[in-house]
């Protein structure tokens, strides 16, 4: 509500006018049973969606809430079952969870002449099958022997990584946007990727890393953030699109929305997920532009990356992600201002447009939809999360009030094709189950074990040693599957960690926690078979390291040991091109193009946030109980 007071008598007007206002609608308090009750609504929704999925769309990609049946969008992989799945386990349904996991894990490959988007399918397909492989022993299914760092689950996300990872090979390290999920990058494939198809790797290839011991996932993902990075304009901003073969941008406006919106998280939630305060150092560096140049009265625009003056004075319905990511970093109250701006767009239409003109306050023309997008209710978790105010279970609230009253269909939930009138259109985007419902459902689930704030974890055997699993700090990749960054210290040592033991041994309780209850090994997760498990690296790459990439035809490549010819490392792309991962890994390495600050490395008191305490401590255990 703007007003301007220029007299005594517009005031008391004024002061009258929030009197009354807060009296209508006073903030309401919440009891134990509200939320509860309000939990069940949420999984209610969820069921009523994910049933009728199951009914009328599997094994496509997606569901048609009005026609009733499914069709193919992004990949022709049932897209809405893979990204539903861990959704399952946090709301307790561990048989549903176990047919799941039985059905995926019959599945040998992803093999398929498809072309798929390289952002998506690493977002929805390896993000959802990486959190439910992490999730897997928390929902009680049968593990397999070597578990974390072994399961069908988790050899499905490499095996897809595996075919995504080509898109890599470009000069600059910033990957293609669309790759065939057999053939490799499809022939006269535009060169040209936002800037979040570049930058949102990290969290999902970090884990694959971290899991499986090869350092390829990370390191290409990490080379193509310095990549970005180092591609900044005079000004520190990131522009929307660039070509991955030149360097050269191709659409010049700087914003946190659409395009580019996950690099930021990324750099975030990647630097917490894999504790490297480099990461933060860039996400720093870049908030520092973009308080500078996009912020206006805590809305944010966009501008011209290089002459920094506004270009569009648009607030996108995907930007409501930003409060959620500045509570990561412990900005609760800048983040709070920034959301009851967001919030109001909401209670103006019932939803947020995909574009709102924030100085003639009203949605974009041909923007005018609301595809069941989870960014609002997500900043709302996590800010009830840092601040327990109870204006944002109402703000919740409200988003579920909305979606049951315009969205539902008798088998679905519709996007809502104009927030103006609220007219329904024939689509549900998998991520309203993978993400909607989900931080709905953590809202008002308060008890949830993925709020465990380190209170307890589970200490399991692997070959490696201890470590402590299911110990709070989940990081939730940016389709909202969250990894539990305690396993990832379970399976393999991770070179080049110069991790200060000095540092965490004198905050040893800050990071503990007081009040640890060690589970051990035979309790509610029967863990006992995980001891003497031994687990086979694979290995054989050695000889490939004196090629040179340009040497790269068929003929060198029938020298390959059968290993690299036979295995997904290898792709025989068109024209008998042969792609061979570990020969780009070797290159970047070789290259070194993107310089590095070696202070940013090392600087791990970034890596701590006193607003959520849920992050604080217990990301660097599996450190603590392996040393
Ligand atoms: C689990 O999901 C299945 C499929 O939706 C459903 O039939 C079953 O009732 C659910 N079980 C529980 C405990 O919610
Ligand atoms: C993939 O894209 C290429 C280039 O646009 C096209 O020639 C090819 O037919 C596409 N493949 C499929 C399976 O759609
Ligand atoms: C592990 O190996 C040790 C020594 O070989 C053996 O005594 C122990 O019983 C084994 N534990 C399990 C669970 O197999
Ligand atoms: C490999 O590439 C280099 C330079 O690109 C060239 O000089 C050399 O002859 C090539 N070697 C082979 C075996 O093709
Ligand atoms: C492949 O190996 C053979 C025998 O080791 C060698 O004579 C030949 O030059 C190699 N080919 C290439 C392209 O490196
Ligand atoms: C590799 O594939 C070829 C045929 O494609 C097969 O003859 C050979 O046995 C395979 N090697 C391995 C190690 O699997």
């Amino acid at each position: 509500m703007k007003m301007i007071i220029s007299n005594n008598c517009n005031l008391l007007y004024y002061l009258l006018m929030l009197i009354s206002v807060n009296e209508v609608f006073p903030i309401r308090t919440y009891t134990k049973d509200d939320l509860n009750n309000l939990r069940d609504e949420v999984k209610e929704m969820f069921y009523h969606a994910y049933d009728s999925y199951l009914k009328y769309a599997y094994p496509y990609d997606e569901l048609r809430p009005i026609s009733c049946d499914g069709m193919d969008t992004y990949g022709s992989y049932s897209l809405t079952l893979i990204d539903a799945l861990d959704t399952l386990a946090i709301m307790g349904n561990h048989t549903e969870f176990q047919r799941v996991v039985d059905i995926l894990s019959a599945k040998t490959d992803f093999d398929a002449n498809i072309n798929v988007s390289v952002f998506e399918t690493n977002i929805r397909i390896i993000g959802g099958l990486l959190s439910a492989h992490l999730l897997s022993n928390i929902a009680g299914i049968n593990l397999e022997p070597g578990w974390p760092c072994n399961g069908p689950l988790l050899r499905l996300a490499e095996d897809v990584a595996k075919r995504l990872i080509v898109a890599f090979d470009t000069k600059t390290g910033m990957p293609y946007g669309t790759v065939n999920l057999r053939h490799g990058v499809p022939k006269d494939e535009t060169p040209v990727t936002c800037t979040a198809g570049i930058g949102t790797f990290i969290v999902e290839f970090g884990t694959l890393s971290r899991l499986t011991g090869d350092p390829i996932y990370e390191e290409v993902a990490m080379n193509a953030l310095y990549a970005l990075f180092n591609h900044q304009s005079p000004l520190g901003l990131f522009g929307n699109h660039i070509d991955t073969n030149t360097g050269r941008w191709t659409a010049q406006d700087a914003g946190i929305g659409s395009g580019v919106d996950s690099y930021f998280e990324y750099l975030v939630k990647g630097s917490i997920l894999l504790q490297r305060p480099e990461l933060m150092e860039m996400f720093h560096t870049s908030r520092k532009a973009i308080d500078k140049y996009l912020k206006k009265d805590d809305w944010y625009m966009w501008v011209s990356m290089t002459k920094g003056h506004v270009t569009l004075p648009v607030f996108q319905s995907l930007e409501a992600y930003w409060p959620g990511v500045l509570s990561l970093i412990g900005e609760t109250s800048n983040a709070m201002r920034t959301l009851h701006n967001y919030h109001q767009v909401w209670q103006q239409y019932g939803f947020t447009p995909e574009f709102y003109y924030i100085t003639q306050n009203e949605a974009g023309a041909g923007k005018e939809s609301y595809p069941l997008r989870p960014e609002l209710i997500e900043s709302i978790m996590y800010l009830y999360r840092a601040t327990g105010d109870p204006f944002l279970l109402q703000a919740g609230e409200d988003i579920l009030r909305s979606i049951k009253h315009s969205a539902k269909t008798p088998c679905g939930y519709a996007t809502i094709k104009d927030v103006r009138d609220h007219r329904k259109e024939d689509r549900m985007e998998s991520f309203f189950l993978s993400e909607t419902t989900k931080y709905l459902y953590l809202l008002f689930d308060v008890d949830n074990f993925i709020h465990n704030q380190g209170e307890h974890g589970t200490i399991i055997n692997t070959p490696n040693g201890e470590c402590v699993i299911n110990a709070g700090g989940y990081i939730f990749n940016t389709e909202a599957h969250p990894i539990d960054p305690s396993a990832l210290h379970c399976c393999h040592t991770i070179p080049n960690q110069n991790f200060d033991f000095k540092t965490f041994e004198t905050n040893r309780d800050f990071y503990q926690g007081t009040l640890i209850k060690k589970y051990k090994k035979g309790t509610s997760d029967d863990l006992s078979s995980l001891e003497n498990i031994t687990i086979t690296l694979e290995s054989g790459v050695a000889s490939v390291e004196e090629l040179s990439i340009d040497n790269m035809t068929e003929k060198v490549a029938e020298n390959m040991s059968d290993t690299l010819k036979n295995g997904s490392e290898s792709i025989l792309l068109a024209e008998n091109r042969v792609f061979i991962a570990q020969v780009m890994l070797e290159r970047f390495r070789k290259e070194n193009r993107y310089p590095k600050n070696e202070a940013w490395q090392t600087n791990y008191e970034l890596l701590s946030c006193k607003a959520q305490t849920f992050l604080q401590r217990l990301s660097i255990w599996g450190e603590f109980f392996n040393k």
